[in-house]
């Protein structure tokens, strides 16, 4: 998809939310709800009161930020007018936070470095191990607590404020207590926290698995996608997909083989796969010149896994580009081309397009193509598949049935203020 209907495709999903507003906001009476979104765009939760969780999973934005990678500190603006001044891009793309609560079995992060363990009767591995606080819902809330830690995101960077100087001595749970003593000594936050968690009395009964669950409510109840043409066609309404959906459902399922990976109801498997895509960006500390990622090698530190990640769900794919772990692919033609014949499209790749990211941190950026094909093709986990131009033209037309025509309003999603009295806007 050029950028140019991406963005008309929002202007649809802005018009249609207009339309279903009244009707929504009604039976969105919930406190919890309103905890998380104010938390959710509050700048307060980052170390220098400049980032919010919205910054980068905005409503006007299907719930990413529309860039390649993700701006967080030294940046400002939103979506794809949002600049880097100094510092450096998360390694990877924002992914839209689409049906997270509800899909069984996924693994959050493209590396799956916050996950229940199989057969461990809900226990949730993630990077603070046993400092995890007690109390914390599921996974989602789990997940809540790590963007605060993160230096590119929220924390910012050592030296500017006592959140980035705990987080950078890997002291999690001092970095933690100092978002909630910040959180507890605003007016207008302890009243909802009262309301919505009995055992919340006074300040000092306040944790960080509050503020994470409140955000996971948030997340879950605003960013559902379960109401598209493939959900009523599933339901029985025959006339739901039109017919080049239908052909592409029947090549999605069938001869494409897209669902070798992509099954289930919201398309994944919560499988890590590596498909070849070009490491471009900071990357993780891994491989040549620090700049790679090694996504699932991450987490179970098995060679094995070097260059997997997670099978991402589809579920209102169309909104989400840029594609891909690191953004890559700017339309969904090329995420199919990639998928059919990832030899020829990196061959045909083109980074120039990528160039503004040595621009903005000279040198971070891999364009070694040797490297590529040497290293990263040679054990890609693809089936051969060929389809010509109108097939794929039908998978992308399925692609677009997996939309939710009706999501929530951003007036809904979106507080007019938060207690902080931070700006809600950028
Ligand atoms: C600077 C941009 C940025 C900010 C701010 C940010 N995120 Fe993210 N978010 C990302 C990126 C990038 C990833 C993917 C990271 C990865 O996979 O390693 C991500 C991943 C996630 C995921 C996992 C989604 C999935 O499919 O696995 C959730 C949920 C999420 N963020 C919620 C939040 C919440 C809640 C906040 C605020 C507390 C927040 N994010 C703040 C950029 C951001
Ligand atoms: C071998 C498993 C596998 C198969 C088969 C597969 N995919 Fe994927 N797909 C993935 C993985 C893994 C990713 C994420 C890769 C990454 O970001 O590093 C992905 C990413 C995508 C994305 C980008 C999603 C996003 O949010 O960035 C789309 C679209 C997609 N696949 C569609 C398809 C279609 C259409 C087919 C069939 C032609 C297909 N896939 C076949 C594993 C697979």
């Amino acid at each position: 998809m050029k950028k140019r209907s991406f963005l008309l495709t929002l202007k649809l999903a802005a018009l249609t939310n207009l339309f279903f507003a009244t009707s929504s906001i009604a039976a969105f009476k919930d406190v919890k709800f309103e905890l998380g979104r104010a938390l959710f765009f509050d700048k307060v939760l980052s170390g220098n009161k400049n980032i919010s969780c919205a910054t980068c999973h905005h409503p006007d934005l299907a719930s990413g930020d529309a860039v390649a990678l993700s701006i967080g500190e030294g940046g400002s603006g939103l979506g794809d007018e949002r600049v880097l001044s100094f510092g450096k891009r998360a390694p990877r793309n924002a992914p839209a936070l689409f049906n997270l609560r509800l899909m069984d079995d996924y693994p959050i992060f493209f590396d799956g470095r916050v996950e229940e363990v199989a057969g461990s009767n809900g226990f949730i591995a993630s990077p603070a191990k046993d400092l995890l606080p007690e109390g914390l819902e599921d996974i989602l809330s789990v997940q809540a607590l790590f963007p605060l830690l993160s230096a590119v995101e929220m924390a910012g960077q050592k030296g500017s404020n006592e959140i980035a100087d705990a987080a950078a001595k890997d002291d999690k749970v001092k970095a933690w207590n100092i978002v909630v003593n910040r959180v507890k000594n605003i007016d207008g936050y302890m009243s909802l926290f009262q309301e919505v968690y009995p055992s919340v009395k006074s300040k000092n009964d306040l944790g960080i698995q509050h503020i994470a669950n409140a955000l996971a409510h948030y997340e879950d109840k605003g960013y559902r996608a379960v109401d598209s043409p493939y959900d009523r066609y599933k339901e029985g309404d025959l006339t739901a997909l039109n017919f080049e959906a239908k052909k592409g459902m029947k090549l999605f399922y069938g001869k494409a083989k897209c669902s070798q990976c992509h099954t289930g109801k919201f398309q994944t498997d919560g499988k890590f796969y590596n498909l070849a895509i070009p490491p471009v960006g900071p990357g993780k500390e891994k491989g040549l010149g620090g700049k790679e990622d090694f996504g699932r090698e991450l987490v179970t530190k098995k060679r094995s896994d070097r260059y997997k990640f997670r099978t991402p769900t589809l579920r209102n794919v169309v909104l989400t580009g840029p594609w891909g772990h690191n953004g890559i692919f700017q339309t969904l033609e090329q995420v199919i081309d990639h998928h059919l014949n990832p030899e020829e499209s990196l061959f045909n790749f083109n980074f120039n397009s990528f160039l503004y990211l040595d621009d903005e941190d000279p040198g971070h950026t891999v364009f070694d193509m040797t490297f590529v094909k040497e290293n990263i093709l040679t054990n890609h986990d693809l089936p051969r598949v060929e389809l010509n131009h109108q097939e794929k033209g039908y998978l992308i037309e399925f692609l677009y049935a997996l939309t939710d025509l009706n999501p929530l309003p951003r007036e809904v999603l979106i507080p007019e203020s938060v207690p902080s009295g931070l700006p809600v806007k950028d």
